[in-house]
């Protein structure tokens, strides 16, 4: 059995349709008119023991929502779930000790607590033996460089910090499924990078499943090997990072640097990317890689040459506009 099974899981809301113009305000002042969001439409997911996936998708697809299923805030419309054998919205204390949800949007520390006292609480909460908590605080302040905030009230810590405390909290009672809803979100980049770095090294070292959502793709590409694409509450793509970009990208971008004097019209063969000369840029299919480049380069005298794969951001902002049309 997988440690996350979801079959068919369904999530919709009711909610109030709004009307233009005045005779229709009136009007469904007496007769209101509902109608359904489908915020997850059916979805089917396993994940293994110690998978760290990603959730990926365009604003509103259902990436909250699902987390949301599956740590048991929620309740589904139809279809199940089940995390380590436990279905989420049965609210069994046994499945909360051994799961952990972190939204980057919401706070679960007191504000004006030190998170000292927080943790406190949490030990309280689930039962976590003295020792083991002191241990695992320890390491884990000391992984995020933290120790000496943990008196400060936690409405005096910048975002970054913050984050790192959320962390902490939902660590330390050694979740074996891990749900990080936006986790490095409005933080800069080297906080983000902290983050990963942390996370990386201590889901390997726990071996805890991690499902993770998040809209930047240095996230993606250094913590997860599994992408799951969600839109409209529909799971448009899983499997392998390197396989969206093959699946999706049907292109790769050249970069030529012509010695002086030289300007071919590489117009001819794609879309011109990015022009600032003695470089150009050409988008161009990736079947034509080879014609291509040897054409070039036989015709003009080059100082440098690079091929790369089209960036991740792009491939799937393309593929979001595609699967946005065709609905
Ligand atoms: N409590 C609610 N009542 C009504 N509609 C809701 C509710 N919660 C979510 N929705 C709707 O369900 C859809 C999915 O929302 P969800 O928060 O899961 O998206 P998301 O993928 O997390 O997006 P984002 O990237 O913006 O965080 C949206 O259309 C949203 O408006
Ligand atoms: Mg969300």
């Amino acid at each position: 059995m997988s440690i996350i099974e979801v079959e068919q899981l369904a999530k919709s809301y009711r909610v109030y349709k709004k009307r233009d113009g005045l005779k229709e305000s009136v009007r469904s002042l007496f007769r209101r008119q509902y109608e359904d969001v489908h915020a997850v439409a059916g979805i089917d997911l396993k994940v293994e023991q110690g998978e760290f996936v990603a959730f990926l998708g365009p604003n509103g697809a259902g990436k909250t929502t699902t987390l949301k299923l599956l740590s048991g805030v929620i309740n589904p419309t139809s279809g199940s779930a089940k995390v380590m054998g436990f279905t989420p919205w049965q609210r069994k204390n046994e499945y909360r000790r051994r799961f952990a949800l972190v939204m980057g949007q919401k706070n679960q520390l007191w504000w004006d607590l030190p998170a000292r006292d927080s943790y406190r609480l949490h030990q309280q909460i689930y039962a976590v033996p003295a020792d083991q908590f002191n241990t695992t605080l320890n390491e884990l302040t000391d992984l995020l460089g933290v120790e000496n905030l943990l008196g400060q009230p936690v409405r005096e810590l910048s975002l970054g910090e913050r984050m790192k405390m959320e962390l902490i909290a939902a660590l330390l009672h050694r979740p074996e499924v891990l749900f990080l809803d936006e986790p490095t979100i409005g933080l800069d980049v080297i906080a983000q990078h902290n983050i990963q770095k942390f996370l990386r090294y201590y889901q390997e070292k726990c071996g805890m499943t991690v499902l993770l959502t998040s809209h930047y793709m240095k996230d993606i590409a250094a913590l997860c090997k599994r992408v799951v694409i969600i839109a409209r509450g529909e799971i448009q793509y899983d499997g392998s990072l390197a396989g969206v970009i093959d699946q999706f990208s049907g292109y790769k971008l050249l970069t030529f640097e012509f010695a002086a004097g030289h300007q071919p019209n590489l117009g001819l063969f794609g879309e011109i990317i990015d022009e600032t000369w003695p470089k150009v840029q050409i988008r161009v299919s990736r079947s034509e890689v080879p014609k291509i480049l040897a054409e070039v380069l036989r015709d003009n005298p080059i100082d440098d040459v690079s091929v790369e794969d089209v960036p991740l951001e792009e491939v799937i902002a393309k593929m979001f506009r595609d699967s946005a049309i065709d609905h």
